[in-house]
């Protein structure tokens, strides 16, 4: 059985319900998915699990949230083991500026990301939930 781990932190519901459609598409008679709001999250739980899945909104100013995804990402560096990663967030005026530098510090840790970010302006319609749970298919096809 794969496991696959999507942890998030969502302000007003929008990355997580990215977050609940990936999981969507990940699941499988062979997947087991665990969702989980990072607060409730441990280290152990991103890195023993056998894919990943990361959202986090674009906050403060195109950054992650900085009282517990910020902590977190931190507490992965140093970690990295190879399991493929996808990242989402949702945001508003930007231009998708925080998901391009959260990727670029992923990878420059090591870290296996499967494609780039996807990133959905503010509440995903259809065609986003769609893509979630496309990727969340993808990244359970991606274990080895
Ligand atoms: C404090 C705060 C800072 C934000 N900063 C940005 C930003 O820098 N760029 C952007 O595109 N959106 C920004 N947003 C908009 C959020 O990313 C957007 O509302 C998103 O849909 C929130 O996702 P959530 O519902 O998962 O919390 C900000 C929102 C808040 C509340």
């Amino acid at each position: 059985m794969k496991k696959i781990a999507v942890i998030y932190w969502s302000g007003t519901g929008n990355t997580e319900q990215m977050a609940k459609a990936l999981a969507a598409g990940a699941e499988g008679p062979d997947a087991e998915v665990k969702v989980l709001s990072v607060d409730d999250a441990t280290v152990d739980d991103a890195i023993q699990a056998d894919a990943l899945a990361l959202g986090c909104p674009a906050m403060g100013n195109e950054v992650l949230e900085e009282g517990s995804m910020e902590p977190f990402v931190e507490s992965l560096e140093g970690q990295k083991n190879g399991i493929p990663i996808v990242l989402f967030g949702s945001y508003d005026w930007g231009s998708g500026e925080w998901m391009k530098e959260w990727e670029e510090r992923m990878r420059n840790q090591g870290f296996t990301l499967l494609e780039d970010g996807l990133i959905i302006q503010n509440t995903p319609d259809e065609e986003g939930l769609a893509a979630c749970r496309a990727l969340g298919k993808k990244l359970a096809a991606a274990v080895v």
